[in-house]
């Protein structure tokens, strides 16, 4: 068959009818009606009806279809034609025609499937087989049968299609993709970096990047002005729903720009990349502070679709005889609350005590939770009596409270117990209420984050990674107070409560970036070791610059409304970073470890080490330098296990405690064809260091066994 000829299943059209045309695919369905077989054949366009009929097909072709199964790859040659009135499937885009079939090759067939793969329905009508209920784990394992499936090719080509519209508006704008090292140094982002250990620098590592930062950075100091890239990004860290070990980021940096610059450019990029699934986003994006946001939602992540803010209650209590409030207060502490607007329905008193104030809000952090429902202008709760009228009448007047309102209060020493609590029971409470609108799409711009944040150990870490600028320049770097007051020129794009990207304004001050590099308590040499190369850049003219990147498996996770960033990423890690398909991370062998001088880390590499560990035929192998081949491991291992054999016998009749065999005669052979190579080992004089005893040049060994 001649597959330049080949026409697409889900492209075949009614007016096709009478023609005749090669289509190949893979059986999706297939349904015998004795005499007449249908198959659903599937490509990656779609699917279309093929019937074998013998009357066209013939007698043969008919017997070799009746043997076809789901997902033999087939191709088959056939007339197109209008389906019979009464007999069209409106479940298919090809529901009106069908192919009969002349001719039919079987390309490759299929073994019986881990799990179903179509999930179209093979009669107008009947029930969709799709929606399946396969352990993720399985799917994984299966990777390339779970592609097959419309819903992950489906994710997959728009994944492309949203990278294509950036590569396409980027590059209208003036930005250049250009590729940054994965081989590379440790660039701080917070997370732990993948090593890569050199064979050729023993003992040396390279690490895989967190992200680009400092190679976008030195770009813009090479004059590229702006740069984009589509970033592979590697960071160990721990996992959650939303992160993987390897990760892809459009990655951006422009010169002499500032937050306006950026702001425009990732609003306008963000709603085509979104419109690609249909959703239209509203311009200007919101923006608020990272206090605002604390202070209203709990959190640096606000998610905006629903109201349920945060309304500041502390001093309406500055005088309360309420022994709890007037405690935390003394103590320094402060009260936030929500106004439940209208939901005194849905939360009874037995659900706000029972449930919220004894479970719930503890569960999160909060000691208690005050409740109060608003019925005929009074404010009603179980603790309603310990509160003056002042107070009462305070609190009706700051939540703006009407009849079937439901109040909750946090009060707590600490603002952050109170903040994340409360924040913790505004989503809970939402998605209980059902106030989250499915579709809807709240983007906000975070802005002035504190630049550091205090560690356990007394001194600072950067909140974002240290290259960010701060909102000023007069700190000293040895002050932790005065260090954590300062804020950032960062801002993250949120949204749906949802971290989609990140990036700041630069320093592009050689003697700012060392400040910074001080105040992280980071000495002369480290930062010169460290960052030497980097900062060194910064001697040469540095532009000022910003950038920012946006995780792009996030955001098409969100544009496709997917449960995971893992549906949209093509072979991902699973929720333990292992890939179940390959079976990475995987054991190496014992020589890989001992060529790049892993063995010891630290010490020297001792060869051939604890034998009963190791397959014997590599441990022998390695030690006479022979390299076996597929075919000569066969015989080498049989013939190894007759030397074991011989070798527990000898131990067993000569008493000894240690004995060294070998099976062949011991001569100095090279594979015919092979160039002589001295062994490392040999060089370092290492391999005497495996021998019980060395005398001069020579092994001293217990006994041989010739
Ligand atoms: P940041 O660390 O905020 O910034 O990362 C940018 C975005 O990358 C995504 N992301 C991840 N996605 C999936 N799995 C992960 N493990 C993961 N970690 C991060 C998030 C995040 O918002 N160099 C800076 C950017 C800059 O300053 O220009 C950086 O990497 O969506």
């Amino acid at each position: 068959m001649d597959f330049s000829q080949r026409v697409f299943c889900g492209e075949v059209k009614t007016d096709d009818a009478g023609r005749d045309i090669l289509l190949a695919g893979w059986v999706d369905a297939y349904r015998d009606h004795g005499g007449l077989l249908f198959i659903h054949l599937r490509d990656r366009s779609g699917i279309i009806q093929i019937v074998f009929s013998p009357d066209v097909a013939g007698e043969n072709f008919c017997r070799q279809a009746a043997a076809l199964r789901a997902e033999f790859c087939i191709a088959v040659q056939g007339e197109v034609r209008r389906r019979l009135s009464g007999t069209e499937n409106p479940n298919i885009e090809t529901g009106e025609i069908e192919i009969f079939v002349k001719k039919l090759n079987v390309l490759g067939e299929s073994d019986p499937l881990p799990f179903a793969i179509s999930d179209k329905a093979m009669v107008a009508g009947s029930a969709s087989a799709g929606e399946d209920n396969v352990a993720e784990d399985l799917r994984l394992q299966y990777r390339y049968l779970d592609i097959r499936r419309p819903v992950m090719q489906n994710n997959l080509l728009l994944r492309h299609r949203i990278f294509l519209t950036v590569r396409e508006f980027l590059s209208s704008r003036g930005f250049v993709e250009v590729e940054t090292p994965c081989l590379t140094m440790s660039t701080p982002e917070g997370a732990r970096d993948y090593l890569v250990p050199s064979r050729v620098h023993e003992q040396k590592f390279y690490a895989l990047p967190q992200s680009p930062q400092l190679f976008k950075q030195l770009l813009m100091i090479g004059g590229m002005e702006r740069y984009f890239q589509l970033a592979r990004c590697f960071r160990d860290e721990d996992l959650r729903p939303n992160r993987q070990p390897e990760f892809t980021q459009l990655d951006i940096e422009a010169s002499f720009i500032d937050e306006e610059f950026l702001y425009d450019l990732i609003e306008d990029l963000t709603c085509r990349m979104f419109s690609i699934g249909g959703i239209t986003l509203k311009r200007p994006f919101a923006r608020m502070t990272y206090r605002e946001a604390m202070d209203t939602t709990g959190s640096d992540r606000p998610d905006l679709r629903f109201g349920l803010r945060f309304v500041e209650v502390t001093d309406l209590f500055s005088q309360t005889k309420y022994a709890i409030f007037r405690q935390i207060l003394q103590r320094g502490g402060c009260i936030k609350g929500i106004n439940i607007k209208g939901q005194s329905e849905k939360l009874s008193k037995n659900v706000l005590q029972n449930e919220y104030a004894k479970e719930i809000a503890p569960s999160f952090g909060a000691k208690g939770m005050t409740w109060m429902r608003a019925e005929e202008g009074r404010l009603e709760s179980n603790i309603v009596q310990f509160f003056s009228e002042a107070e009462l009448n305070g609190l009706k007047k700051r939540f703006n409270v009407e009849d079937g309102d439901v109040l909750i209060m946090v009060a707590d020493p600490s603002y952050q117990i109170v903040v994340s609590a409360l924040g913790q029971l505004r989503l809970h409470l939402a998605n209980r209420l059902g106030l989250i609108s499915a579709g809807s799409f709240y983007p906000v711009w975070v802005t002035e984050f504190p630049l550091f944040e205090a560690t356990d150990e007394g001194g600072v870490t950067s909140s974002h990674h240290p290259f960010t600028a701060p909102d000023r320049v007069d700190f000293d770097p040895k002050n932790v107070e005065d260090l954590l007051q300062l804020r950032s020129r960062a801002y993250d794009l949120v949204v749906n409560g949802e971290e989609l990207g990140g990036g700041s304004i630069r320093i592009n001050n050689r003697d700012l970036q060392r400040k910074i590099f001080a105040a992280l308590g980071l000495t002369e040499e480290e930062t010169k070791e460290k960052f030497g190369f980097f900062l060194r850049a910064f001697d040469f003219g540095a532009p000022p610059h910003g950038g920012l990147a946006l995780g792009m498996d996030r955001t098409v996770s969100m544009i496709l409304q997917t449960s995971s960033i893992r549906e949209v990423i093509a072979f991902p890690k699973n929720r333990s970073a292992a890939c179940p398909l390959t079976g990475a991370p995987s054991s190496v062998k014992r020589e890989q470890l001992a060529e790049l001088g892993l063995l010891n880390p630290g010490g020297e590499n001792t060869l051939p080490g604890d034998a009963h560990q190791e397959n014997l035929l590599d441990r022998i192998s390695w030690v006479s330098r022979i390299g076996a081949t597929a075919e000569e491991r066969k015989t080498l291992e049989q013939a190894l296990v007759q030397a074991d054999k011989l070798a527990i016998l000898a131990r067993e009749n000569a008493g000894l405690d240690d004995p060294l065999c070998t099976v062949t005669p011991v001569a100095n052979r090279m594979r015919e064809g092979a160039k002589e190579k001295r062994s490392i080992f040999a060089e370092k004089g290492q391999l005497l260091k495996s021998a019980p005893a060395v005398k001069g040049s020579y092994f001293k060994v217990n006994a041989v066994l010739e």
